[in-house]
């Protein structure tokens, strides 16, 4: 489903943030990627959107290389996955309801099909009694519940989240590593990455550790 093929990556004229990655994610995998801050996660993880491009090498997903997809293309290319990146991006005056809807009135969903299906998503990862929060009166590990669902509600079949476990407590982001496999028990293929593996050692998954740039053998 992902294929690197030799991928390196250089931000602006900083060093190497990746070095000669090769690596492949089947579908139904799931993958933790692992390393210390300034490893290369993030960077791995924004190439498969296609929101950074490789310096060298390719990146294909779904058979697609994403160096010949034109711009036009990306909006409606990445509805295929679930992002959860690290900026932050809920809105603090839209309703938990409302941003889960957003994806699906971007999607084309009439107003009751997309009410059913939001509901559901809210009702997967336990917000459902939350519809009409504002952000910000939300825990941190409900506010990831929350991107959850967003990533989740258009039904892609990858979910892609960088640290999606960072600046919660243990308990909370042991619910979120369960909520994780939880989706990937239906059949989402999920890569995401985390600087603290332990939480997802209850799990069977496939670990991938990056170092300076560098996939660890
Ligand atoms: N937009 C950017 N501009 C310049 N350097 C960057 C940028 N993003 C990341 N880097 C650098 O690339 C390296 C890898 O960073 P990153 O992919 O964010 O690692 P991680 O997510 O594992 O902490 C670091 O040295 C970082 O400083
Ligand atoms: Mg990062």
């Amino acid at each position: 489903m992902i294929v690197f093929e030799q991928v390196s990556k250089r931000h602006g004229d900083g060093k190497e943030a990746l070095a000669a990655v090769t690596l492949e994610i089947g579908a139904g995998e799931f993958t933790v990627l692992s390393g210390p801050s300034g490893a290369g996660k993030s960077s791995l993880i924004r190439l498969i959107p296609a929101l950074d491009r490789p310096t060298t090498g390719r990146v294909c997903v779904g058979g697609e290389d994403t160096s010949r997809l034109k711009r036009r293309d990306l909006p409606y290319w990445r509805r295929r996955m679930g992002l959860i990146l690290q900026e932050p991006s809920l809105l603090p005056d839209r309703s938990v309801l409302d941003h889960v809807l957003m994806p699906l009135d971007i999607a084309g969903f009439g107003r009751k099909e997309a009410d059913r299906r939001a509901r559901a998503a809210l009702d997967q990862v336990g917000l459902l009694d939350r519809e009409r929060a504002l952000p910000p009166a939300l825990s941190g590990g409900e506010q990831q519940r929350l991107l959850i669902a967003r990533a989740l509600v258009h039904r892609p079949a990858l979910l892609l989240a960088d640290e999606p476990t960072a600046h919660l407590d243990a308990g909370q982001a042991a619910d979120i590593a369960a909520l994780f496999a939880d989706f990937h028990r239906l059949g989402v293929t999920i890569l995401l990455a985390t600087h603290d593996v332990d939480i997802f050692s209850p799990y069977q998954t496939r670990q991938i550790a990056l170092q300076q740039g560098r996939v660890l053998p």
